[in-house]
């Protein structure tokens, strides 16, 4: 492993003018941060090329029972540094990741008693900015409540805008592309919706992202979420976002004490939609990996009794109950031994490792009751032998993958954390599906604020002593924990695949979207791979939106080092495209973009080894895409196996045409294909060795 690690603590590099102004470049001098304090008030204004991106924004505390944070500041001490480190992630979309930046630490004091201090640390990347406020320990503030983070970002112009409303408790939406001008959640029909999640209409969730009239793109996230609460934005007037901390039951929103740190607020800023996949940015803002023993943290695909259970072939719990979510009518119990074995036999055969199987516990049949307490996590229905598929599934090199449902009910959940993990990692399971599907109890929590915050990590750290990776459903957004924890593999935390089998469904752009927006702060466990895509045997209206080359293509498009083969062993049985599927790593060396428009189409190349896949995936409109394949090795002939739409497939009248084909190719080979209305390409490349 190559680390190369330079960092100068000098201050030459910053320059302070005679108006008082700080400021610092990127290493590349693309991107200027400047800070100042006028009339005791501070603020900061970011240029890309000598243009303003963000300009003057204001910065700010209000506290419960103590005056703001806000007037009469003055700089006490600056200090600047070059750090510049390569490093090597456990997992990841590349094999080494490189953290290069110049940093600006502000000091920053009250000039009058009780003289609170404030540290305003900077750090300025060829690719955007991250800052963050550190408290320090002081005799004047121990114990904080922070009532309003009064942080903004105030952008130049009425920019293209790809956005989800702040609901604090979920993050299923389909993306609206309007300018920020436009936004306001109740004209996009989501008032019944929001009305019940306590929120601002003019609010976003964040990774929102943007696109200038110049063709820069814009994106404000968060960085290490810890101990926090969650950052949405509020617009306020012209294009001014501030953040806006989703609260606790009690109306207030960070409870603390000095020495404490804010999460890393995050502004990507490139000149073109591939910079923004392949940028490192909020990974390298936190805390390196803790886990000293990472042996048992391994990618892996993963089936599981899941789909069947969306499109309601079968039911999470055998028993009925009126009015439960997992009410099942005339359906049957999902999560049979038989069944489960039939699953088990089916990854073997294919070399797909992990086996989901939800409904396994008892309690299913309570599920969106009010009933509380009915989970308990270990005791398995009496039809399922839990302990005997283990075995079973160990014998066929497949491993069980374990399923918290807590329907939101925390409290429950944590009185029986320990022991359920302990249980798990005695029957050797190593990657635990969590969900919070329901409204959070204790009554009054969100699943974006603090108290929330504060258990995803305790489940996250709980999972690191049991040794068990997690893969976490209605999460809090990812904010780059799993350079931290890398046991933090993927999340939901989008709207998937199972909207499609109970819902008017995702459009095909929603794929063409969320890399540039959810999937900037991290994996994402979208669950593809339907291919039958209008499951008319279970039912009519319902249907995935997209062809069946898109959904191949998904597995390189969304990256997710758990990547989950959702639909049911008896549609991939025979049909020659499960064969990318079986091929597709969920572990990579590099990163391509091949071309990319956020919302109309992507093209992304990844390599494995020596091996490359591409995905290739079109919105609504049919497209033709080209595909220089200059990024294999010069004078190595390779063998590519294409998935591609058919000429006659269409997502909504012939949505199963594909073409499966081979072809030899190399490095001057400019592969060119049509891609079908919501379609798209999948694409396996291996050297012949000829
Ligand atoms: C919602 C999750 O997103 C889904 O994957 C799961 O099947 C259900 N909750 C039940 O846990
Ligand atoms: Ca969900």
């Amino acid at each position: 492993m190559k680390v190369n690690i330079l960092k100068h603590f000098i201050l030459f590099f910053i320059s302070i003018s005679i108006s008082g102004i700080t400021s610092i470049n990127s290493p590349d001098n693309n991107i200027s941060l400047k800070f100042f304090i006028s009339d005791g008030k501070a603020f900061y204004k970011i240029d890309y090329k000598n243009r303003a991106i963000i300009d003057t924004s204001g910065l700010g505390f209000e506290f419960q029972n103590i005056p703001p944070l806000i007037d009469d500041l003055q700089i006490t001490r600056l200090d600047s540094l070059h750090f510049d480190e390569t490093w090597e992630p456990v997992w990841g979309k590349e094999k080494f990741i490189r953290n290069n930046y110049n940093e600006l630490e502000i000091h920053l004091g009250e000039t009058h008693e009780p003289n609170r201090q404030l540290i305003i640390r900077f750090r300025v990347y060829n690719d955007g900015v991250g800052f963050r406020f550190e408290f320090p320990e002081q005799s004047n503030m121990s114990s904080v409540t922070i009532t309003n983070e009064m942080t903004e970002f105030n952008l130049t112009g009425d920019h293209q805008c790809w956005w989800i409303p702040a609901d604090y408790d979920s993050y299923e939406y389909l993306y609206n592309t309007t300018k920020i001008s436009e936004i306001d959640a109740k004209k996009f029909g989501y008032e019944n919706r929001l009305d019940r999640h306590v929120m601002n209409f003019k609010a976003v969730n964040t990774p929102v992202t943007f696109k200038s009239d110049e063709d820069l793109y814009i994106s404000l996230h968060e960085a290490n979420l810890t101990d926090y609460a969650e950052m949405t934005l509020a617009l306020n007037e012209n294009f001014n976002f501030e953040s806006e901390l989703v609260p606790w039951s009690d109306g207030t929103k960070v409870k603390t004490s000095t020495p404490f740190n804010t999460p890393w607020r995050t502004i990507l800023i490139v000149d073109s939609a591939d910079k923004l996949l392949t940028s490192n940015l909020i990974l390298n803002l936190n805390e390196p990996n803790k886990i000293e023993d990472t042996s048992w943290i391994e990618p892996m695909k993963y089936m599981g009794i899941w789909w069947e259970m969306h499109i309601g072939k079968s039911s999470w719990a055998p028993i009925s109950l009126e009015g439960s979510w997992s009410d099942k009518g005339t359906k049957i119990h999902g999560a049979t031994t038989e069944n489960a074995k039939s699953y088990i036999d089916f990854a073997s055969q294919n070399g797909i490792r992990g086996m989901l199987i939800e409904g396994w516990n008892t309690g299913w049949e309570y599920w969106g009751l009010d009933t509380v307490g009915y989970f308990d996590f270990v005791t398995p229905y009496s039809d399922f032998d839990l302990i005997g598929l283990i075995k079973y599934a160990n014998d066929k090199n497949v491993e069980i993958i374990g399923h918290h449902e807590t329907g939101g009910q925390v409290t429950n959940y944590e009185k029986h954390l320990e022991n359920a993990f302990a249980f798990y990692n005695k029957l050797g399971i190593r990657a635990v599906k969590t969900g919070y599907a329901g409204g959070i109890i204790p009554k009054g929590e969100f699943h974006h604020g603090q108290f929330m915050v504060r258990h995803y990590r305790k489940v996250l750290e709980t999972a690191v002593d049991y040794q068990i990776m997690i893969n976490a459903h209605e999460p809090i957004k990812p904010t780059g924990i799993r350079r931290t924890y890398p046991n933090m593999m993927t999340r939901e935390g989008v709207r998937g695949m199972e909207w499609n089998a109970w819902s008017d469904g995702n459009k095909p752009e929603h794929t063409t979207i969320i890399p540039f927006t959810r999937g900037l702060g991290g994996p994402i466990d979208y669950t593809p791979g339907i291919f039958d895509i209008t499951f008319k045997a279970y039912k009519d209206k319902e249907k995935v939106h997209s062809t069946l080359a898109n959904q191949l293509a998904l597995y390189v498009i969304l990256y997710s080092p758990i990547q989950m083969a959702a639909d049911l062993p008896e549609n991939y049985e025979g049909n020659p495209a499960f064969q990318f599927i079986k091929d597709v790593p969920v572990n990579w060396d590099q990163i391509q973009v091949i071309s990319a428009e956020i919302g109309d189409h992507v093209s992304i190349a990844r390599r494995s080894g020596v091996d490359w896949f591409i995905g290739c995936i079109t919105d609504e409109n049919e497209r033709e895409v080209e595909i220089p394949l200059t990024f294999l090795n010069q004078d190595v002939g390779y063998s590519a196996n294409i998935y591609v739409d058919a000429l006659d497939a269409d997502f909504e009248t012939n949505p199963t045409a594909i073409n499966v084909f081979n072809q030899n190719v190399d490095n001057k080979t400019i592969l060119k294909f049509n891609l079908s209305r919501g379609g798209g390409c999948a694409i396996s490349i291996k050297p012949t060795g000829n």
